[in-house]
C-alpha cells in the first residue's frame, strides 16, 4: 500500500498539517498537489509551532523527500521565505523537490484577487488575498507562467513582455491605477527563479518512480472538500480541486496508485471566509468553542466560523473521495460541554435532504437535523498519558460514544484520532501500520 492521500472533508483546517507530520514517520515521500500559500498547516513539537504554507509538513521530518507537485500554485517569495525560516530553525530543506510544471503567483495576481474582491461588493468570497484564484485562472487560459519559465531569465523576460501589459489593461478596467513595472518585475522574479533553481525538476516520474519501488508516499491535501472548485459551495469554493482525484493528476502520477485516502474529521466544523454553513453556532458554544479550539486563521489570522459537526458534509466528502479511514482531530476542544450535537441531515420544506444541493438558494434553506449526544469532562494530563498508553478503552465513555456514532453514520472506522495540539497527542487507531 505505497500512497495514501490526506484529504480535508469539511471547509480547511481540520488538522491536516498534525495527521501529515504524524504519518509522514512512516512515509518516504510527501507530496503537496494543489492550492498555494492560501493553506495554513499548523504542527506543534514540543513547545514549538511550526506553520507551513507551502512546503509540504513532511519537511518536518529529517530525512523525507518533500515535493511540491504541479498541482500547487507557488508564490515563490512567499516559498523562499517560508525555506529561510525553516532553516533557521534548524529544518533542512535540502530533500525539497518543486515541479518545474507548476504555475508561479505573480504580483498582479495578489492584486486582481483584491481588485475581484471589490468589484463583488456584498458577494464577497473572503478570500485570503494571497492570488490564488486569479494565478489558477490565468493558468486554464493559458496565460500562466510556470516554474520552469521562472527559472530561464529570457524565457520570464518575454512571457512577461506579453502578460504585463496586458495585466495593467485589466487591472485599470477593475480602476486599480498602481502601475505595473515590468523591469522590476523582471529583475525580483529572475532572482527568485535564480535562488529556487536548485529545487525545480520534473518531479511526476520521480514521485512515480519511489512508488514503483514501493517507497510510502503521502499525499498531503490543502484547504478541505467543501472549498472544492467542483464540489464545494460555489461560489464560495477556492479555485483548485480539493479531492483525492487530483492528488494523481496535481502530483503527475497516474491514478491507479492511490490505494488508501483519509478523509480529515475535525469533531466540529469550522469555515473562514464567507459562504453557506448550516451547523453555524452563532451562540455562545460557537464562540466558547472557537475561543478553546484556538480557532484562527493559520495564514491570515481571521476568525473561524465554528458549528456543530456535520456528516451531511462528510459523507459528501467521503463519497467523492473514497475515504477508507477517518483521522478524526480535536476531538478535546468539546471536553466540558453538557451535550453535544450532530447534524445527521438537513430538511427542506419537510424532505429529508442527506446531500449537499449545488444551488446554495436552496442550501439555504435547508435546516440541518441533529442527534443529542452527552457530553464528557476535559481530559487531565494524568488520563492523557493513560490514555495514550492504553488506547481507546481509556478514552470517557461518551467520547467514545460520539466516536462511535461518526463511524456508524459514516461507515468507516476512525483510524487516528486527535487529542491535543502536540505531536504525540495523537491516538492510532489502525490495524497495523501503513
Ligand atoms: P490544517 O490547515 O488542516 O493543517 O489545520 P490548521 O493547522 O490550519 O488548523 C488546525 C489547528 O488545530 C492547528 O492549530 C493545530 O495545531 C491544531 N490541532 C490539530 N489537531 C489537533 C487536536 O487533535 N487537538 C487540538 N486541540 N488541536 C489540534
Ligand atoms: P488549509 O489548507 C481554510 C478559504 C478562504 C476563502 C476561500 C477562497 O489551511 O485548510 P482563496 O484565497 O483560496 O481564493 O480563498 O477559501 N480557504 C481556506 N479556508 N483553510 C484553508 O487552507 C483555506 N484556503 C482557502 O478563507 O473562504
Ligand atoms: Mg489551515
Amino acid at each position: 500500500m505505497p500512497a495514501l492521500v490526506i484529504i480535508g472533508s469539511q471547509w480547511g483546517d481540520e488538522g491536516k498539517g498534525k495527521i501529515v507530520d504524524f504519518l509522514a514517520e512512516e512515509s518516504d515521500v510527501v507530496v503537496r498537489f494543489q492550492g498555494g500559500n492560501n493553506a495554513g498547516h499548523s504542527v506543534k513539537i514540543g513547545e514549538e509551532l511550526f506553520a507551513l504554507h507551502l512546503v509540504p509538513s513532511g519537511i518536518l521530518r529529517p530525512g523525507k523527500m518533500a515535493v511540491i507537485g504541479n498541482g500547487v500554485v507557488i508564490d515563490p517569495g512567499v516559498l523562499l521565505d517560508e525555506l529561510e525560516k525553516l532553516e533557521k530553525r534548524s529544518v533542512s530543506v535540502e530533500n525539497l523537490r518543486i515541479s518545474d510544471r507548476a504555475h508561479v503567483i505573480m504580483p498582479y495576481h495578489k492584486m486582481l484577487d483584491d481588485a475581484e474582491e471589490r468589484m463583488r461588493a456584498g458577494a464577497k468570497v473572503g478570500t485570503t488575498g494571497r492570488g490564488i484564484g486569479p494565478s489558477y485562472s490565468d493558468k486554464v487560459a493559458r496565460l500562466g507562467v510556470r516554474m520552469c519559465d521562472l527559472v530561464d531569465e529570457k524565457v520570464l523576460r518575454e512571457r512577461l513582455e506579453f502578460l504585463v501589459p496586458l495585466k495593467q489593461r485589466i487591472l485599470n478596467a477593475y480602476g486599480d491605477t498602481a502601475r505595473l513595472d515590468l523591469e522590476s518585475i523582471c529583475r525580483e522574479y529572475s532572482d527568485y527563479g535564480r535562488r529556487l533553481a536548485k529545487y525545480v525538476m520534473d518531479t511526476g516520474p520521480m514521485v512515480t518512480e519511489a512508488l514503483t519501488a514501493k517507497k510510502r508516499v503521502l499525499f498531503e491535501g490543502a484547504q478541505g472538500s467543501m472549498l472544492d472548485i467542483d464540489h464545494g459551495t460555489y461560489p464560495f469554493v477556492t479555485s483548485s480541486q480539493t479531492v483525492a482525484g487530483n492528488a494523481a493528476s496535481g502530483s503527475g502520477v497516474s491514478p491507479l496508485w492511490l490505494d488508501e485516502v483519509f478523509g480529515i474529521v475535525k469533531a466540529y466544523t469550522t469555515r473562514v471566509g464567507a459562504g453557506p454553513f448550516p451547523s453555524e453556532l452563532m451562540d455562545d458554544i460557537g464562540k466558547h468553542i472557537a475561543d478553546k479550539g484556538g480557532e484562527f486563521g493559520t495564514t491570515t489570522g481571521r476568525a473561524r466560523r465554528c458549528g456543530w459537526l456535520d456528516l451531511v458534509v462528510t459523507k459528501y466528502s467521503s463519497a467523492l473521495s473514497g475515504f477508507t479511514g477517518v483521522a478524526m482531530t480535536k476531538i478535546d476542544v468539546l471536553g466540558g460541554l453538557d451535550e453535544l450535537k450532530i447534524c445527521t441531515h438537513y430538511n427542506l420544506d419537510g424532505v429529508k435532504v442527506t446531500t449537499i444541493p449545488a444551488d446554495l438558494r436552496v442550501l439555504d434553506r435547508c435546516r440541518p437535523e441533529y442527534s443529542t449526544l452527552r457530553g464528557w469532562d476535559d481530559i487531565e494530563p494524568a488520563r492523557m498519558d493513560r490514555i495514550l498508553a492504553e488506547g481507546f478503552s481509556a478514552l470517557p465513555r461518551n467520547m467514545r460514544k460520539y466516536i462511535r456514532f461518526v463511524e456508524k453514520q459514516m461507515g468507516l472506522r476512525v483510524v487516528l484520532l486527535g487529542l491535543g495540539r502536540r505531536r504525540n497527542e495523537i491516538l492510532d487507531l489502525r490495524r497495523k501500520k501503513w
